[in-house]
């Protein structure tokens, strides 16, 4: 999704941008642009497709002296929403009169109200050069400046009905930015005498680890150093300054030719880190402080709601089974969206667990203030600490996985589906379960690193069944109980990277309309991991075959039976199905990017998706 980066310090600015866009180009983007103040202009460079056309487009800017004078300014990637992919809709936008721009503006979100208040300022005069949204809010900022770009911002943004994350500088301010949010991240890192603003913490870790996350209709003050935050009604307001616990390394490739494959070998160190010291072996239950929940409380929860989207809700899925198969409690997961625009039934009995990586994304957080509106307890399982979800919650549980950077997430379901797991467990110790059931429990949880070292081993060998698919233009992913999610999670994996159709079904489902598909050209993905119901997709598999279509078990290593009736197997190690709901993932993780990267796709960015799904 868009991105954003600013600056305002002691240093030529443009270098320190255009480095700050390299860092956001993970989130996916269409064109890309600077503004810089110098020479008391605001002089704006964009372009249309890569960071790199931008740079070129600006030649040797180290030696240019507009460049080198220009200490203080915005930048932007943008993913585009109102209008094509291009140059005149790039940001930043400008707002002026004859070509000069008072004002320049880089804007993340959707002004929802844009129409309305661009009929009023064309009413009044103001000639728009792109489609976008974010230029009307440029304008608007212009039509209420008179010689204070704080107070103009704030004005406008009263009159603005949407989201937004903002970065803008005034003509007649040389030395001044402002920045402010409303349900889109604005991040400010904090130097010596300079401060480098950013949409997510990855475009500024290189320069400062000491941070401070702007809360909703935050306008800041920037100037050098010095950072002055207000409200929209400029009443000051203090912020906690907090470190990033990251390091910069952990935001690079590291010898791997993409962050997708790097993330998956991370999974091992990042479901260490998602369980240490929340095992309890010894009580065969799971510590969760950040739940804040005495078991007294737990006991008078009676239900647990699981949201999110994507790849979130899959493992959520796996959250709902656990709870139901450990607690024998009552739980149902549901996409976010769906949750916040039906009149949903929740309350005071029910506790509801928002799963979110990033933490932005607007469909979960906007499910999360209904949830809260209706008096549930609401809970965040969050990657990126200090995102809005895990602030808004205030309570709930860090995955530790580290930045997840590939669009396509993987290490983040293997860390929440561990999580929830863990959450499963502390809700049914805390009812019916036994210790020693507790305790059996935990142990699988504990040795869930070492059996993902025992996939990734398989790389290999996955990668060369990967060579078979890469013609397929179609498959199914089928997979009963347990398994089920991951065949939703396997199938839209390959979707986003590959750009194959696939199509997740109970197993059961198949024959009730799909099976009509199958044929030699329709691949079968069968999660055939030991345990319940694992015969009945056997039956399900022999169906497919004897309808040509060819099966790729996944399988527990050594059932023998399963390898006879599969044209293709990954075996992962023996364990029961709720943690097989993990290894088997990582075995289609592979999988996916094997044959993502044999078709040549561009795996890291894949067209028309966006890290953070931030706008509706
Ligand atoms: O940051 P979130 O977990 O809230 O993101 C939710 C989905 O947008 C995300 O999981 C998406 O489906 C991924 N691209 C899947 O790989």
């Amino acid at each position: 999704m868009c991105g954003i980066i600013a600056y305002s310090g002691n240093r030529s600015a443009t270098p320190i941008l255009l480095n700050g866009l390299r860092k956001l180009e993970y989130r996916g983007y269409d064109s890309a642009g600077i503004a810089i103040h110098s020479d008391n202009t605001i002089h704006i460079y964009k372009q249309e497709g890569k960071v790199e056309n931008l740079v070129q487009s600006l030649g040797n800017y180290e030696e240019d002296p507009t460049h080198e004078a220009g200490h203080v300014g915005i930048a932007h990637t943008r993913w585009a929403t109102h209008g094509p992919p291009t140059t005149a809709n790039a940001h930043p936008h400008g707002a002026g009169q004859d070509g000069v721009n008072r004002i320049a503006l880089v804007h993340n979100g959707i002004i929802e109200n844009y129409r309305d208040l661009k009929l009023k300022l064309e009413g009044e005069g103001c000639v728009f050069l792109s489609d976008t949204d974010s230029e009307v809010l440029s304008f608007l900022i212009d039509s209420h400046y008179k010689d204070d770009l704080a107070k103009a911002v704030s004005a406008a943004l009263k009159e603005v009905q949407g989201t937004f994350g903002i970065a803008c500088l005034a003509k007649a301010e040389p030395h001044k930015m402002v920045v402010a949010r409303r349900g889109s991240p604005i991040v400010i890192g904090l130097g010596e005498d300079e401060t480098i603003v950013a949409s997510d913490a990855s475009a500024i870790i290189s320069h400062t680890r000491q941070v401070i996350y702007l809360d909703d209709n935050d306008v800041a003050i920037i100037e050098g150093g010095k950072v002055d935050i207000r409200t929209l009604d400029a009443r000051p307001v203090k912020r906690e300054t907090s470190d990033i616990d990251w390091s910069e390394d952990a935001a690079e490739k590291g010898g791997y030719d993409h962050y997708m494959l790097k993330e998956i070998y991370e999974q091992p160190t990042a479901i260490r880190n998602s369980i240490r010291g929340r095992v309890d072996l010894d009580k065969g239950t799971a510590v969760l402080a950040g739940l804040g929940l005495e078991p007294r409380e737990i006991v008078d929860i009676q239900r647990l709601l699981i949201i999110g989207c994507g790849t979130s809700m899959n493992a959520g899925l796996v959250g709902e089974y656990a709870t139901e198969d450990f607690a024998g409690m009552l739980s149902e997961v549901e996409q976010a969206a769906e949750f916040r625009y039906r009149n949903p039934i929740v309350g005071s009995k029910d506790m509801v667990v928002a799963i979110s990586q990033s933490g932005e994304t607007a469909d979960t957080l906007a499910a999360v203030r209904e949830a809260q509106e209706k008096g549930a307890l609401v809970a965040g399982l969050v990657n990126v600490v200090g995102s809005t979800i895990a602030r808004e919650t205030g309570r709930g549980i860090y995955l530790h996985a580290g930045p997840e950077i590939s669009v396509a997430s993987t290490k983040a379901f293997t860390c929440q589906v561990s999580v929830l797991l863990m959450i499963a467990l502390k809700f049914a110790r805390s009812r019916r379960l036994s210790r020693e059931a507790g305790i059996q429990i935990a142990k699988e949880i504990h040795r869930l690193p070492e059996l993902v070292e025992e996939v990734l081993k398989q790389n290999d060998h996955i990668a060369k069944i990967a060579e078979d698919f890469t013609n397929y233009t179609s498959m199914f992913y089928i997979g009963r109980g347990y398994l089920f999610p991951v065949a939703l999670e396997g199938a839209l994996k390959i979707k986003e990277i590959s750009y194959i159709h696939a199509e997740a079904y109970h197993a059961a489902e198949l024959k009730h309309g799909p099976i009509a598909l199958l044929e030699e050209s329709m691949p079968v993905v069968a999660l055939l991991n030991e345990g319940p119901g694992k015969e009945k997709t056997l039956g399900n598999v022999e169906e497919c075959r004897a309808r040509k279509s060819p099966v790729l078990g996944v399988i527990t290593e050594g059932d023998e039976d399963a390898k006879a009736n599969c044209d293709w197997y990954i075996e992962v190690p023996k364990s029961p199905q709720y943690t097989a709901t993990i290894t088997s993932t990582v075995a289609l993780q592979l999988f996916s990017y094997h044959v993502a990267r044999l078709k040549g796709c561009p795996i890291d960015q894949p067209r028309n998706l966006a890290k953070s799904v931030t706008v509706e």
